[in-house]
């Protein structure tokens, strides 16, 4: 089958591979019909995740048809089906709890190691995302093996298109966890600290759920007019100084909750974030926090911090102070993308919730490289990419 590969640094290969096969009795084989390109692909590409191997199928956001079923799979040969990015197994402790992207058993022994190692705890296994979390191939690609088919994957009805329900398997979820992390009341002012997909599908969700007014911030025009179509007033950092802004928007008081949906590439000119540049290119660091800093700088005295953003280590000058004298509150993870398909996917049916206003561009599978670079170097007019094997 043909996929996409990465080899290193801004470098990622259509090639011909070994089609996929059932290995175990819970699992399924998907023939993708759709696929995305992540803000997360983005740091794979950018070679700043480590333990990737030369040849990797990369790529976490894909639906399509089950053509292969295991023994054990609840999925039928036929079905069209979003999966999640998460692989869980639905039966243990965390699964139990709903906590899904903490799954005790999908990342295989030998390879929790490592995460063991770097964070206290084996983590859960993600498609397409370092041998890190498990080392599977990923859904960028014509074929994928879907573990625990039996509760990952949700079956969608047929009249809604492959472009209404894609989103479902990681951005969309992650931008309402974003949201619901960040503990929203009635009326609070919510700032939101980049307007990709993820930033703007938080924006989307905190007004669902009640936020008074938003306040977005990045610094490219066409994803800034998005937000601004959204309904959420917009910040461009390269042009106005955030902090000061932000306080003369609340009142003096500082936002009620700040959401973080950029993660460990920040951008920006603050000292400390061109140091994390110097660093993270040299390789003796990790991660780039400064929209993080500067929303826990920003966001009022006891107010809540919401992280979907990813971050992969460790990261220098963090306002621990701040964090506790300003008495805050901070939640974050990989979304637990299983607990919200099917609500959200209810949503969509019912016309409440529309995520297609995204997509900026379509392209075969074929062009994926094209795709990345675009969609790192033009991210003004490059908001989401749909790719079609
Ligand atoms: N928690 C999860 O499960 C999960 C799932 C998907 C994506 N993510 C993460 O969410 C983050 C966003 O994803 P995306 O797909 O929207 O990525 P993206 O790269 O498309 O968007 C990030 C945006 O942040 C903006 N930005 C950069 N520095 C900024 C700064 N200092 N202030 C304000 N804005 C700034 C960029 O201009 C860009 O528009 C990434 O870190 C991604 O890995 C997390
Ligand atoms: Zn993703
Ligand atoms: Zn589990």
């Amino acid at each position: 089958m043909r996929a996409l590969t990465w080899h290193g640094k801004h470098d990622v290969r259509v090639d011909t591979v070994a089609d996929p096969e059932i290995i175990n009795p819970r699992d399924a084989v998907i023939k993708v019909t759709s696929t995305a390109i992540c803000g997360s692909d983005l740091h794979l590409y950018d070679g700043v995740i480590p333990t990737m191997k030369s040849g990797d199928i990369i790529g976490h956001e894909f639906m399509g048809e089950v053509v292969e079923t295991g023994p054990k799979s609840s999925l039928q040969k036929g079905q069209r089906v979003v999966v999640p990015f998460t692989i869980s197994c639905g039966t243990c402790y965390f699964c139990g709890k709903q906590q899904y992207s903490a799954c005790d058993n999908s990342n295989p022994a030998e390879v929790q190691d490592i995460s063991e190692m770097a964070y206290g705890h084996a983590v859960a296994g993600l498609f397409g995302y370092s041998h890190m979390t498990g080392g599977y191939s990923g859904g960028q690609a014509e074929y994928v093996r879907v573990p625990y088919s039996d509760v990952g994957p949700i079956v969608v009805p047929d009249d809604l298109d492959d472009e209404q329900v894609l989103f479902l398997s990681d951005i969309l979820p992650t931008g309402w966890m974003g949201a619901e992390n960040a503990d929203i009341e009635d009326d609070d002012i919510v700032a939101v600290w980049g307007c990709g997909p993820v930033g703007l599908f938080a924006i989307q969700s905190a007004l669902a759920m009640g936020a008074g007014k938003v306040i977005a911030i990045d610094h490219y025009k066409g994803r800034l007019d998005l937000a601004k179509q959204l309904g959420a007033e917009v910040i461009d950092f390269h042009q106005t100084d955030v902090r000061e802004a932000l306080m003369e928007m609340t009142g003096g008081i500082g936002p009620d909750a700040v959401i973080d949906a950029v993660g460990m590439e920040s951008h920006g000119f603050a000292i400390d974030n061109m140091v994390d540049v110097a660093k993270q290119k040299i390789g003796v660091g990790m991660d780039r926090a400064s929209a993080l800093k500067q929303a826990i700088l920003a966001v009022r005295k006891g107010g809540r911090i919401s992280m979907p953003g990813v971050y992969g280590g460790f990261t220098d000058k963090f306002p621990l102070g701040a964090l506790m004298e300003k008495g805050l509150q901070l939640k974050t993870g990989q979304t637990h993308v299983q607990r919200y398909m099917k609500p959200l996917l209810e949503k969509i049916q019912e016309g409440k919730l529309d995520t297609t206003f995204l997509i900026s561009h379509r392209l075969p599978l074929e062009q994926a490289p094209t795709a990345y670079k675009n969609f790192k170097k033009n991210k003004s007019e490059w908001t989401k990419v749909v790719l079609t094997p």
